[in-house]
């Protein structure tokens, strides 16, 4: 008898705790949309906001989280302070689109607590289909343990798994963090690997597997090497190989090499962006419809003074492996669906030191395909959100002697074979600038114009002439359908 009143008594425990937790949940997540939707007004008046940009409607946004094709619908989750434009309040902010172009903004999924293992953030992990149901997996803190959440709505709301946390400690004391799970499924099979360092080591990424999602073994360390930690790993086969990309707190770094099961051999690692973190960090990314790798990364940066909103992603970027082992790397091709005006001023010869201003075009949301033919060894580029007089702009530089791509302070190594042309694909969207160098380098940057009237284009030659047989542009409209 008394056994039996013990048993009822759990179980409405339990339930109470179920409905409780969940309700005290929603309150949160109530109280936290409310702040977002009273900021939203004066973040999106900002003459700096881009306007093709994925970001929240105002305040803080930093890493993509979870994004994933589910049901016919592209989600992308992200890590969102609700109640500032400074990092706090780790939660899962929404938006969803049909085409990975267009976007709209959806209530935030997920917040800290009720229960004590993320009471102080939900930090950043990944969602997978598991059957039909939408599940994300994510670090709660603090200490940082691994967490799951399944929706069954379609991913319009989430209930944080009870016998959370489903991973509560690392595999060993001497680490680093222990934080952004990356999941996929193999067979039967789910793998995770969860970013974390040793120390005296390096950073490193423990890899897991699991039936079921809720309970998980500990396999291996896929990779261990250089900065004191590597946060957000991303590690997926592409082409014939594996691609490991890491978030050392500097910039990102990726490696292609071989997975055994249980070990990542890799070659060299190389820069992901040469924007640095500040242009490109936290990546995460998605299979789409039509099998292709697709990723976005966290740009940092704040708007005008008094404008609440901080950070946004980047476009959707194609990944796959070129014959030569390095990434090949292109903004996502729908993005065509956002042209609207375009010019074509294909054909052009710049003498030595010419600079010519685009007549008839000025924008400062706009896409821009330029083929230079590099003939000898000089420089050229291109100057956007430029002035009329040319003392406010930003300067968009290939230089062919020491082989640099450089946006403004901000530069890589990019080597044209000579008879090779380069063509540079850019997206500037008000105060965020986008470069793709030849479909094999990207460099992303933030940039404070002077003055937002500052929108002439212009291209122009260094100490030699310079050919350019292709130059387009297009006025962009903007991702926002609501
Ligand atoms: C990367 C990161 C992650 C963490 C999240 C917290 O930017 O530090 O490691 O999960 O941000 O917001």
């Amino acid at each position: 008898m008394k056994i039996m009143f013990a048993g009822h008594a759990a179980i409405v425990l339990f339930l109470w705790s179920c409905l409780f937790g969940q309700e005290t949940h929603n309150r949160a997540l109530y109280r936290a949309n409310e702040s977002v939707e009273k900021a939203a007004a004066k973040a999106q008046t900002d003459p700096l906001r881009p306007i093709f940009h994925l970001q929240t409607k105002a305040n803080w946004i930093n890493d993509p989280n979870g994004p994933i094709f589910f049901n016919g619908e592209y989600h992308m989750f992200f890590q969102h302070n609700p109640y500032g434009d400074k990092w706090g309040n780790m939660s899962w902010g929404h938006a969803v689109s049909r085409d990975m172009v267009t976007w709209e903004h959806l209530p935030i999924v997920l917040t800290p607590g009720p229960d004590s293992y993320d009471k102080d953030g939900v930090f950043s992990g990944c969602a997978v289909d598991d059957g039909g149901v939408l599940t994300i997996m994510y670090t709660g803190v603090q200490p940082e343990v691994q967490c799951i959440a399944r929706s069954y709505d379609n991913g319009r709301t989430f209930s944080k798994f009870k016998g959370n946390p489903v991973i509560s400690a690392p595999p060993r004391q001497d680490g680093e963090g222990f934080r952004d799970p990356f999941v996929w499924k193999d067979g039967d099979w789910w793998y995770c690997v969860i970013g974390s360092g040793i120390k005296g080591k390096g950073g490193t990424a423990f890899l897991y597997r699991s039936k079921n999602l809720e309970s998980w073994e500990y396999l291996s360390r896929i990779a261990t090497g250089f900065s004191r930690m590597w946060e957000c790993p991303n590690f997926f086969p592409l082409g014939e190989k594996w691609l490991l990309a890491v978030s050392p707190y500097g910039e990102v770094k990726y490696a292609v090499g071989d997975f055994d099961g249980r070990y990542f051999h890799h070659g060299q690692w190389q820069r992901m962006d040469f924007g640095g973190r500040a242009g490109f960090y936290a990546p995460n990314c998605l299979v789409d419809e039509k099998g292709r790798r697709i990723m976005w990364g966290w740009i940092t940066g704040g708007g005008s003074k008094g404008y609440p909103w901080n950070g946004m992603l980047t476009l959707p970027r194609v990944l796959s492996l070129r014959e030569d082992g390095k990434l090949g790397i292109e903004p996502l091709p729908e993005l065509k669906a956002l042209r609207a005006l375009a010019a074509d001023y294909s054909s052009i010869k710049l003498e030595r030191g010419q600079l010519f201003v685009l007549p008839d075009f000025k924008s400062r949301t706009f896409e821009m395909i330029v083929e230079f033919d590099p003939g000898g060894t000089s420089r050229f580029g291109v100057e956007v959100l430029r002035s009329e007089t040319g003392d406010d702009k930003q300067v968009i530089l290939y230089d062919n002697e020491s082989l640099t791509l450089s946006v403004g302070d901000k530069s890589g190594d990019f080597e044209v074979l000579r008879k090779d042309a380069i063509t540079l694909h850019i997206f500037v969207d008000r105060s965020v600038i986008e470069v793709f160098a030849n479909n094999r380098a990207c460099l992303t940057r933030r940039v404070y114009p002077k003055d937002i009237d500052s929108q002439t284009v212009a291209v122009f030659a260094g100490s030699r002439p310079v050919s350019i047989k292709r130059l387009e542009v297009w006025e962009l409209d903007t991702i926002w359908r609501e």
